[in-house]
């Protein structure tokens, strides 16, 4: 079997349920995506509007993972919150923005600028979502009693 274009590892987990589950959907996406873009010729007008709509999941998705984990972050007080929030919005801008382009068809959506997505999404939960999750870890009992496990098992409300 051929493998995956983005291949999920487990030393990618968090630690915390809710957000390693929305990690993965993510990850199923992106491969979605890229079998859709390999597949396809996606200069024809309805495979553009096909891609178009996948993209447009990606976005969603995107977007409600990130204000699930913006809410946990604010919840549990982290100070990295306006820094995070920045790199989520500029993932979601740039996804608007290859959206137009396919929209307009002023460029093409290629393997290559998936490659990128793919890139920012590991680096993204590598590092940045890590700091968070160690943050966590290195909390005392939070103002509701819990500890790290107890907010590992909570389920953020992605909405
Ligand atoms: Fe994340
Ligand atoms: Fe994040």
């Amino acid at each position: 079997m051929k493998k995956p274009f983005l291949l999920w590892r487990d030393d990618w987990q968090l630690g915390l349920e809710c957000l390693d589950k929305q990690h993965m959907k993510l990850v199923d996406v992106l491969n979605q995506l890229h079998r859709f873009v390999v597949h396809e010729d996606t200069r024809h007008y309805s495979d553009r509007d096909q891609l178009c709509s996948q993209l447009k999941s990606l976005f969603d998705i995107a977007r409600r993972h990130f204000k699930a984990e913006e809410g946990l972050m604010q919840a549990k007080g982290y100070p990295g919150l306006g820094d995070h929030r920045r790199e989520h919005l500029m993932l979601l801008a740039e996804l608007r923005e290859h959206l137009r382009e396919i929209e307009t068809e002023s460029k093409p959506f290629t393997v290559s600028t998936l490659t990128a997505l793919k890139h920012w999404q590991i680096d993204h939960v590598t590092n940045s979502d890590r700091l968070f999750v160690d943050f966590l870890k290195h909390q005392p009992l939070s103002d509701d009693g819990q500890n790290f496990e107890a907010i590992a098992k909570v389920q953020a409300q992605p909405g």
